[in-house]
């Protein structure tokens, strides 16, 4: 994602740092990246992340697109799973999500994808506003769009694991999609449902390694239990608090502090922190939310139907406010 001023951004999923700094063979302004059928120039770099990096690039006809690149040092490739993630959401014409249209390498130097360009992601939307907050009815209408793209990813078995407002963006308004929320990032998925025929839930793991971002992570993840998909409705809960607010109570603790964290969000559950983190949020609708997903179990299917009804209610309230 990339760096601005104001406060710092959430921390990068949690992966060695020898990953994180080899970008060096990733493409240069104005190369020309060719595939199978097209050419790319690459025009300028949009994100750049812990597995690669994200650019804009413009095919040989003028069309823009966005390349993700995942550069050959990295030990665990990702790239695939954004192929796998995004195969499956266009079998179900999700419009939250980019369509993939090409792809390709760099021999020796990255692997790459070409997809649908959207805009800006929700991360750099809401820094750059003062306050950095978006209004309660822009909050709980991205809200919306984030949660009907979770359940979409959902509905293809995939569970995300690493909500988080820089991994979800608005379309552009060229293309009229300035209103639609898309997810991105796929590389921390995890196919959540086995291999067989019958769509079983896969056996939860007894203890799975810490994947996501700390500050939305949900409390299994941060106590590394399997995650499920409560989870990502559990960091969606932060990530919507932290735009309608402005912030989070634990916004100055960082990647590493994860037990703190923990605490922290244990706090606002059943101690004294309850009321700092209900404060700015539609608070009967985000206590309903946030005692069902603490509801839910690993093998539970969550009512997004329900979460959402909470979420028109909260923004019916506001309309006679
Ligand atoms: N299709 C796209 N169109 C426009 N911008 C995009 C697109 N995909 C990604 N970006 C931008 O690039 C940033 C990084 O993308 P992404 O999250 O997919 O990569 P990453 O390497 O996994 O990053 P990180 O480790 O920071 O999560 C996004 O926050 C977004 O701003
Ligand atoms: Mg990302």
């Amino acid at each position: 994602m990339t760096s601005k001023a104001g406060p710092p951004p959430p921390a990068a999923p949690v992966i060695p740092s020898e990953e994180t700094e080899k970008n060096d063979k990733l493409p240069a302004s104005g190369e020309i990246i060719p595939t199978k059928h097209h050419k790319y120039e690459a025009i300028k770099l949009l994100g750049k992340g812990g597995f690669g990096a994200v650019f804009l690039v413009k095919r040989e006809d003028g069309e823009s697109f966005a390349m993700k690149c995942e550069s050959y040092d990295v030990k665990k490739q990702v790239l695939s799973m954004d192929c796998k993630v995004l195969r499956g959401t266009f079998l179900i014409q999700s419009p939250h999500f980019c369509s993939v249209l090409d792809r390709g390498k760099a021999i020796d130097r990255f692997r790459f994808l070409i997809m649908k360009l959207v805009g800006k992601n929700l991360w750099d939307l809401r820094i750059e506003r003062e306050p950095p907050k978006f209004s309660l009815n822009t909050s709980l209408k991205a809200a919306e769009q984030c949660l009907m793209a979770i359940q979409d990813l959902h509905t293809v078995g995939f569970l995300h694991r690493d909500i988080k407002p820089g991994n979800f963006a608005v379309g552009r308004p060229e293309t009229n999609e300035f209103h639609t929320v898309f997810m991105l990032d796929f590389g921390l998925c995890r196919k959540f449902i086995g291999e067989t025929q019958t769509k079983d839930l896969r056996m939860p793991r007894t203890s799975a390694p810490f994947r996501g971002t700390t500050r939305y992570a949900s409390l299994a993840a941060l106590k590394q239990i399997e995650q499920s998909r409560k989870d990502d409705i559990e960091a969606w809960l932060y990530m919507v608090a932290e735009w309608t607010v402005g912030a989070l109570p634990w916004r100055r603790l960082k990647g590493q502090d994860k037990e703190e964290v923990l605490r922290w969000k244990e706090d606002i559950r059943t101690g004294d922190a309850h009321d700092e983190f209900m404060t700015g949020l539609p608070r009967r609708e985000f206590d309903t939310i946030m005692s069902y997903v603490d509801s839910l179990e690993y093998h539970s299917i969550p009512d997004y139907d329900h979460v959402h009804y909470l979420l028109q209610h909260a923004c019916k309230v506001i309309l006679y406010l």
